[in-house]
């Protein structure tokens, strides 16, 4: 048995991303282990899940430092401590800085909850409620230098209902970013992501080239 990833989490938040995968490892579906969770905001829940399954956490407040730099590098300080193979970023809701992203090439993942390229950024469950798409979803990418612009990994697709709020589609969306996170993650621990320039291969992934969504559906 191969060892298991070791996993950084940074969330601000709620964290039910976080949940899923402490839940993914917990059943052994995901041979894993959050060995530390940190966080910019002293009040997110996500400290109580980590508490609940006793994972380590830590709070480093943006306002104790005087450049974001020096922010980002007592992150990374706190990482590499702890000897992390993969960084996982789950609702956290800062931009990660250049001296973040050069010490962890190809090892920082974030989701999003829409169909990227379109609507990277923030608010974007309502965005893509107001503009009238038929589909939106979420995606799993590598972490570049850009906002929400990084190879991605994975996406899922959910349809866009009359009468969507912000709010039940991003509950929809959510419900599908609860099985897409661990999945990344799982790939990323059995070494099977290649990152090609934009492109990630997937090594032993078959593809149904059939698959195919259409909304509204067609008659019969
Ligand atoms: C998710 O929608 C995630 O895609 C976005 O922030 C939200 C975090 O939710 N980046 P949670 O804290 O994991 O519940």
């Amino acid at each position: 048995m191969t060892r298991k990833l070791r996993i950084g989490a940074l969330a601000s938040g709620g964290g039910s991303n976080i949940q899923s995968i402490i839940d993914h490892i917990e059943s052994g579906k995901l041979h894993a282990e959050i060995v530390i969770l940190l966080s910019d905001n002293p009040e997110a829940g996500v400290l109580q899940r980590a508490d609940r399954h006793g994972i380590p956490h830590r709070v480093i407040r943006p306002d104790d430092f005087k450049e974001k730099d020096d922010h980002d590098l007592a992150m990374v300080l706190a990482l590499k401590e702890t000897g992390v193979d993969l960084v996982v970023l789950a609702g956290y809701m800062r931009v990660i800085s250049p001296v973040f992203i050069a010490d962890f090439p190809g090892r920082i993942m974030n989701i999003h909850p829409a169909l990227l390229p379109s609507f990277p950024g923030l608010h974007v469950q309502q965005k893509a409620a107001d503009h009238g798409v038929r589909f939106s979803g979420c995606t799993v990418h590598f972490v570049d230098e850009g906002t929400d612009t990084g190879p991605i990994i994975i996406q899922a697709v959910v349809p866009v209902l009359p009468g969507d709020t912000g709010e039940t589609l991003g509950a929809r969306i959510l419900k599908q970013e609860h099985r897409i996170y661990p999945e990344a993650i799982r790939l990323f621990s059995e070494n099977r992501l290649k990152i090609q320039g934009r492109h990630v291969r997937i090594l032993g992934h078959t593809q149904d080239t059939d698959q195919s969504l259409i909304n509204p559906s067609l008659p019969g």
